[in-house]
């Protein structure tokens, strides 16, 4: 995983690596051009090697399926910190039954955990990643929640006011893990999160460290909101933020 991570610079791409290797320039137009329009629809991707890695939190075993293919179908330190946080703060968060979105769920670690402790989920992300996110989520989940999580389509800064409007979709939690990296939309994040942010919803952002575009995040997370550190782990460089938005 830490290896991986070290790669972790490049941004976002666009195609799997199969697709890398065998497209040629003539491919590539039309290889953008079927990515562009996944970002519309939910499409599966099939990735050619998985792993499951297995994690303990609320009290049972989740098996998370992996493939170092995608940013997204890999857990990330942030998510392991965020989990170990709502598990270790579930009655103080008063987790039964909240409202939680997750952003940039990914594999669907922190969106499993949550649903496990009581909460009332919805986990999101890009088309692409949605399919092993279902996936796991429906394994560690079925017929032992209260709630069954949902799994939405949720790109930042998209279409948020007709895919999530205010006035049906209120979240007592935004929950947010390792979604600050080197990409091309980190101010689409901010103001995903300031949108999702309605008066007395309390977003919990847990990420490592390493570039200073990650400070610099920070520093425009704490202008949009007022921000308390809640946990730092300095062998893995994860901080855990809350944030509630400045209404003035
Ligand atoms: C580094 S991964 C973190 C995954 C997971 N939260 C974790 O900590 O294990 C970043 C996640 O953000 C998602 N993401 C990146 N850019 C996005 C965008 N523009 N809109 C929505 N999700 C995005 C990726 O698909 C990926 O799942």
């Amino acid at each position: 995983m830490d290896q991986h991570l070290h790669t972790a610079q490049q941004p976002l791409r666009l195609g799997t690596p199969q697709e890398d290797v065998f497209a040629g320039p003539s491919v590539e137009s039309d290889m953008i051009e079927s990515s562009l329009h996944s970002i519309q629809k939910f499409v599966p991707t099939d990735y050619a090697s998985y792993t499951q890695e297995h994690y303990h939190f609320a009290g049972k075993k989740i098996i998370i399926q992996e493939s170092i293919e995608n940013y997204g179908t890999v857990v990330w330190p942030g998510a392991t910190a965020l989990c170990q946080y709502l598990e270790d703060h579930t009655e103080e968060l008063n987790l039964e039954d909240a409202k939680i979105l997750e952003i940039g769920a990914g594999p669907g670690l922190v969106s499993i955990v949550s649903s496990l402790l009581g909460a009332q989920v919805t986990a999101t992300d890009l088309p692409d990643v949605l399919g092993n996110l279902q996936y796991n989520i429906s394994k560690n989940t079925l017929e032992c929640t209260a709630h069954l999580p949902e799994v939405k389509e949720l790109v930042w800064g998209e279409d948020l006011d007709q895919k999530f409007p205010k006035s049906s979709f209120y979240y007592d939690y935004v929950l947010a893990s390792d979604v600050v990296y080197h990409h091309y939309f980190l101010d689409k994040l901010l103001a995903t999160m300031v949108y999702l942010s309605q008066p007395g919803t309390v977003v919990l952002w847990a990420n490592k460290f390493r570039f200073s575009t990650d400070y610099e995040f920070l520093d425009k997370f704490k202008q949009a909101f007022d921000t308390t550190l809640l946990a730092e782990h300095s062998e893995s460089s994860v901080k855990l933020f809350k944030g509630i938005l400045k209404w003035d």
